[in-house]
């Protein structure tokens, strides 16, 4: 990895989802890139591959809103509104959103809100990079915003189902004896909790989703592995593959934003 390429991983994102509406029906999509630009009159800029529907509902509509994700924010949410299409799916069925001046915003676990009107647009060879005025904001709840690190560690996103390297996790294995370096993931949420949950109280809850010790499966000595080996990040969309993209023929391209293999860093 150049500097070049070091320092533009230093860069610190957070988590948002990007509201618009397709006639009556909301859509959207999970971006890391919305940041304020100007404070008086406040304009933000966000910048949405051209491939993403949502940009062909903001580009039409001229509006969108901006849910600010939180640390609380369920791995279901992001997974729902930040792999699949809007095209062919209904993403919002089984969250919890309300309409707000026409456009969804997020209910759940979310810090809050901004109704945007675009104001200009650049486009970069793969994305187009949006500014919009803030028309109008909203409080949601009073928690910590999620960024891109935290959801990267913490809640270990970036591997969704239909990742290439997704492995579920299954009961635990028994016949792994072993005590040191032992993963235990939340099936709500994803957190992945490192050690011995065993010796913990009965009373343990998840610390990001809070549920119980008896949502915790146990990582085979297999996931474990692929979890603490290889990690290739996209240097365009961020998207994590987890195992060895080598592997991967060289055709192979991001499930995100489509660029080919040459746009992975080993991490
Ligand atoms: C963690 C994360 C960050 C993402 N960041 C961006 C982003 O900054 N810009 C973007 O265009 N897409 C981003 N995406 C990808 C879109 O959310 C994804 O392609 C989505 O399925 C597009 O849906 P649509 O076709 O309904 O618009 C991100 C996805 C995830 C999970």
């Amino acid at each position: 990895m150049d500097i070049k390429e070091k320092n533009l991983r230093k860069l610190s994102y957070g988590l948002y989802l990007i509201g618009a509406m397709d006639g009556e029906r909301p859509c959207g999509c999970i971006v890391n890139t919305v940041f304020q630009v100007t404070s008086e009159n406040p304009i933000i800029a966000t910048s949405i591959n051209k491939n993403n529907y949502t940009w062909e509902l903001v580009q039409k509509n001229g509006r969108f809103s901006v849910s600010i994700l939180s640390e609380k924010t369920r791995k279901e949410v992001i997974q729902k509104l930040g792999f699949v299409s809007g095209k062919d799916h209904d993403k919002y069925e089984g969250i919890d959103y309300r309409m707000q001046d026409g456009l969804p915003i997020l209910n759940e676990k979310c810090c809050g809100a901004l109704i945007c009107k675009v104001v200009s647009v650049t486009e970069t060879p793969t994305h187009m990079v949006v500014l919009a005025s803030v028309e109008d904001a909203f409080d949601i709840a009073d928690t910590v915003p999620m960024t891109y690190r935290y959801y990267h560690e913490v809640i270990r996103g970036g591997a969704p189902k239909n990742a290439p390297s997704y492995i579920a996790p299954e009961k635990e294995d028994t016949s792994n004896k072993q005590t040191s370096a032992q993963r235990w993931v939340c099936d709500v949420c994803g957190y992945v909790y490192e050690g011995d949950l065993t010796q913990e109280p009965d009373d343990y809850t998840c610390p990001l989703c809070g549920v119980n010790k008896t949502h915790f499966i146990k990582e085979t000595k297999e996931e474990t592995k692929m979890a603490e080996t290889e990690r290739w990040v996209c240097d365009v969309c961020g998207y994590v593959y987890e195992g060895d993209l080598t592997q991967e023929p060289d055709d192979y391209v991001c499930p995100l934003c489509g660029v080919d293999k040459s746009h992975f860093t080993k991490e």
